[in-house]
């Protein structure tokens, strides 16, 4: 038997009720912040990734699936292919090739599937998916301002609070400009060098290459080493340093608590002041349900202008499971409000009323006109059906038809011009 690739699964009924109401809620919540919707290919050159995420990190390095396209002739070497890891690369490439900031300072979503080569587990799959929002534009339309980092975490705080999720913390970090981050860097590389020897492969490489990445470790014996390194804190310029009480400021004001942890690096290179996850106690192991932050010079590094940006991308595989935790996706899913059972040779009027019924907005479950009462009745209940709707000669010929409602037994006969409103009441 063939099964779903290891890392990938398939989202069934009823869970995808699930889905698509966090789907609804976040088109809903994205909206009020004026943020319109992007769809972006889901492969793109691989350079796009190496130069926007990072040749050193965990993503570039390891877990990116790439693959030569074959060339148009035989004899042509074919270009170098990748599913994308994360939205923001292509997100700002077609900022750039679309010349977007014409259109002002742009604040763009983007819903759908990422792909990154990691060890699966709970929480963590190889094809997952992202609810990813950005905000970016020139400096002049105020990209660079510390309230737009406060007003993309609030309306973060704003959409896990529509969605019933409580327990959520926000642990935020500066993580500075290219200047503070190159001093740092430095001291890194320095308090690294004495002690590197001690530490697994991947550290030992990091600490000659990009010492910031030594903070990705998850390396049990590597950590107690980490905990004494430098932090950024210490490197932050006076510019940097300021936005970040600023955007701080804000947050306190708007009431979104926040927890300052200067550890807080993120595991992609473009990343420049603002830094920031959400995590979910209920997760485990896996716990971050979100995390994003600025990337001020993500576009010039993709060849574009300047424009200064601020984002995020929601694990929306953990974002449901978090809420799998309290609502059942039973209790979002939409259930038939009425089955349609056709009587013998009936199923032609059958279908004529569910076509009437659906066309008036109800939800229909159509039988067969070869199933006996009472097997109409075991499916209309299976499907969780409110009323059973029974289509007999009798019933069409009176225009009349029996509803019964299946909670309570109660059955009575309603005119075909009224079985609507009877239904939904
Ligand atoms: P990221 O931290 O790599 O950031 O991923 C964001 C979120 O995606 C994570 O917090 C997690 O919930 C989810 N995620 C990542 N990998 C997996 C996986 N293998 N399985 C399930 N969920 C996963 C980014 O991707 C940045 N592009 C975010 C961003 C947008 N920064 C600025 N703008």
């Amino acid at each position: 038997m063939i099964k779903a690739v290891r890392g990938t699964r398939d989202l069934l009924p009823p869970d995808t009720a699930l889905w698509n109401f966090v789907e609804a809620a976040v088109r809903d919540v994205f909206r009020a912040y004026n943020f319109q919707e992007i769809r972006t290919p889901i492969f793109e050159e691989t350079a796009l990734f190496a130069r926007g995420v990072g040749e050193e990190t965990d993503i570039v390095a390891k877990e990116m699936y790439t693959w030569e396209d074959r060339g148009r002739a035989a004899s042509e070497k074919g270009q170098s292919l990748t599913l994308r890891p994360e939205a923001t690369a292509g997100i700002v490439r077609a900022y750039i090739e679309h010349k977007l900031w014409d259109r002002g300072l742009n604040k763009l979503y983007l819903l759908g599937p990422m792909f990154r080569r990691e060890r699966p587990q709970k929480g963590r799959y190889r094809q997952f998916y992202q609810i990813d929002a950005e905000i970016i534009g020139p400096s002049s339309a105020g990209s660079e301002s510390p309230a737009r980092d406060a007003e993309i975490l609030e309306m973060l705080a704003t959409l896990l609070d529509r969605l019933g999720i409580t327990d959520w913390s926000l642990q935020l970090n500066s993580v500075g400009c290219a200047d503070d981050r190159a001093k740092f860097s430095e001291a890194l590389r320095q308090a690294l060098e004495p002690v590197k020897d001690k530490m697994c492969a991947d550290c030992q490489r990091r600490a000659v290459t990009n010492p910031l990445r030594v903070f990705d470790c998850k390396v049990p014996e590597d950590q107690p080493i980490i905990e004494k390194l430098p932090r950024i804190s210490q490197f932050l310029d006076e510019g940097c340093r300021t936005h970040f009480e600023a955007v701080q400021a804000i947050l306190t004001k708007v009431g979104v608590p926040f927890s300052v942890n200067d550890r807080l690096v993120r595991g992609l290179d473009y990343y420049t002041r603002t830094a920031f996850e959400f995590t979910h106690g209920a997760l485990g192991a896996q716990n971050a349900i979100l995390g994003g932050g600025r990337y001020d010079g993500l576009s010039e590094a993709l060849g574009g202008p300047a424009a200064p940006g601020i984002g995020f991308a929601i694990g929306q595989d953990r974002l449901v499971m978090s809420l799998q935790e309290k609502a059942s996706a039973e209790s979002v899913r939409a259930k038939p409000d009425v089955y349609v059972a056709p009587m013998a040779g009936m199923n032609g009027d059958a279908a004529r009323l569910a076509r009437e019924l659906r066309r008036l907005g109800l939800v229909v479950e159509l039988g067969d006109d070869s199933f006996r009462l009472k097997k109409s009745f075991e499916a209309a209940t299976k499907v969780g059906a409110k009323y059973i709707l029974i289509v007999g000669e009798n019933e069409v010929k009176a225009d009349a038809f029996a509803l019964k409602d299946l909670a309570t037994g109660d059955q009575v006969t309603v005119p075909r011009a009224e079985l609507a409103t009877r239904i939904r009441s």
